[in-house]
C-alpha cells in the first residue's frame, strides 16, 4: 500500500473511532445557537457571549497536528496556529480568531493524537458564501466584480506575506457581506506554514514549500476568478487571458507562472 493510501486510511479510521463532545467552558462563556455550517472535519454554530451578547462563529473541529508560533512558547493546535499568526495582519479580508478551547484529547489506536478543539471566531454580520453570493446575483456589476476579485487575492496575499498558504481557497470558504460589498477569507483547517526546507521540517506534514504555496494559491485565484467573470460579460478581455495564462498544470511542480502579486499588479486591478 502506498505512503498516501496508509495515511488515508489511518486518517479515515480514526475519523470513525472519534467521538465530539462539547466544553463546559464555552457554554459558560457563550450561548450556543442554530448550525450555520458543517464540513468534513468541522461543525460551525452561531453563538453569542453572555457577558455582552456579541455575535461570533463557534467552530467545532478534530486537530491532528500542532504547530509553531512565532513568539509563542508552546506549539498550537495548527488551524489555531495559523489563525493566531494571521490576527496580526493588518489585512481586514481574513477572519479573526477571538479565542479557543481544548475540549478533550485522546490517542487513536494508530497512535496519533487528536485533539477536540472549539474555536470562537469573528463573525461578520450579514454575510452568505461566495457561492451562495453568486447563485443569487447572477449578473454582476463589473465595478462589483472587480472589488470581490482584488479583495480576494490581497486575502490570499496577506496569508502568503505572514507565511502561510491557505491552501483550500474556493467559493465556500469565502463569505460575502453585502452590503458592503466586503470579503472575509475563512477556514484555515487545510493550510500549511510556508518552509523554505519543507523535507528536512521535523513536521513535514505542516508545511510547504514557497513554490508550491505559491503555484497552489494561483491556480485556485485563477478557478475563483474565472467563477465570478461568468457571472460578468464585462471583465476586461486582457485581464481574463492573463489570468488564464496563470494557471500551471499539476505536473508543472516546481514551477510557476505568474505569482500572486503579479495579477494584484494588473492595470484593471492596480489601484
Ligand atoms: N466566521 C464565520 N462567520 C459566519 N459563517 C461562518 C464562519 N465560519 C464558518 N462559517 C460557515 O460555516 C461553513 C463551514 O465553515 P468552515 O470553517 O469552512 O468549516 P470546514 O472546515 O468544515 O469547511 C462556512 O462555509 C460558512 O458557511
Ligand atoms: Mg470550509
Amino acid at each position: 500500500m502506498s505512503r498516501t493510501r496508509r495515511k488515508v486510511k489511518r486518517i479515515m479510521a480514526d475519523l470513525v473511532c472519534h467521538q465530539r463532545v462539547w466544553d463546559p467552558h464555552v457554554e459558560e462563556k457563550y450561548d450556543v445557537r442554530e448550525k450555520i455550517g458543517e464540513g468534513s472535519f468541522g461543525d460551525v454554530y452561531v453563538g453569542y457571549r453572555k457577558s455582552d451578547r456579541k455575535r461570533f462563529a463557534i467552530k467545532m473541529t478534530d486537530s491532528r497536528y500542532d504547530s509553531y508560533v512565532p513568539g509563542y512558547p508552546e506549539e498550537l493546535p495548527k488551524e489555531v496556529a495559523l489563525m493566531t499568526i494571521l490576527r496580526d495582519s493588518p489585512c481586514r479580508f481574513l477572519i479573526k480568531l477571538q479565542e479557543w478551547f481544548l475540549v478533550k484529547e485522546e490517542k487513536s489506536p494508530y497512535g496519533t493524537t487528536i485533539k477536540s478543539i472549539v474555536m470562537v471566531i469573528e463573525h461578520p454580520g450579514l454575510c452568505r458564501t461566495l457561492a451562495e453570493f453568486l447563485k443569487e446575483h447572477p449578473h454582476l456589476e463589473r465595478r462589483d466584480a472587480r472589488t470581490l476579485i482584488q479583495q480576494i487575492v490581497k486575502a490570499a496575499q496577506a496569508c502568503t506575506r505572514k507565511e502561510i498558504c491557505h491552501f483550500d481557497i474556493h467559493d465556500h470558504n469565502i463569505l460575502v457581506i453585502s452590503p458592503p460589498l466586503h470579503i472575509k477569507l475563512i477556514d484555515f483547517g487545510c493550510g500549511l506554514h510556508i518552509s523554505h526546507d519543507p523535507e528536512n521540517h521535523p513536521q513535514p506534514d505542516t508545511v510547504i514549500s514557497p513554490v508550491r504555496a505559491e503555484k497552489r494559491t494561483v491556480n485556485q485565484l485563477v478557478t475563483i476568478v474565472q467563477d465570478i467573470a461568468r457571472h460578468c460579460s464585462s471583465i476586461p478581455t486582457g485581464f481574463m487571458e492573463f489570468i488564464a495564462a496563470c494557471w500551471s498544470p499539476q505536473y508543472v511542480v516546481e514551477e510557476i507562472q505568474h505569482t500572486v502579486d503579479e495579477i494584484l499588479d494588473q492595470p484593471w486591478l492596480r489601484n
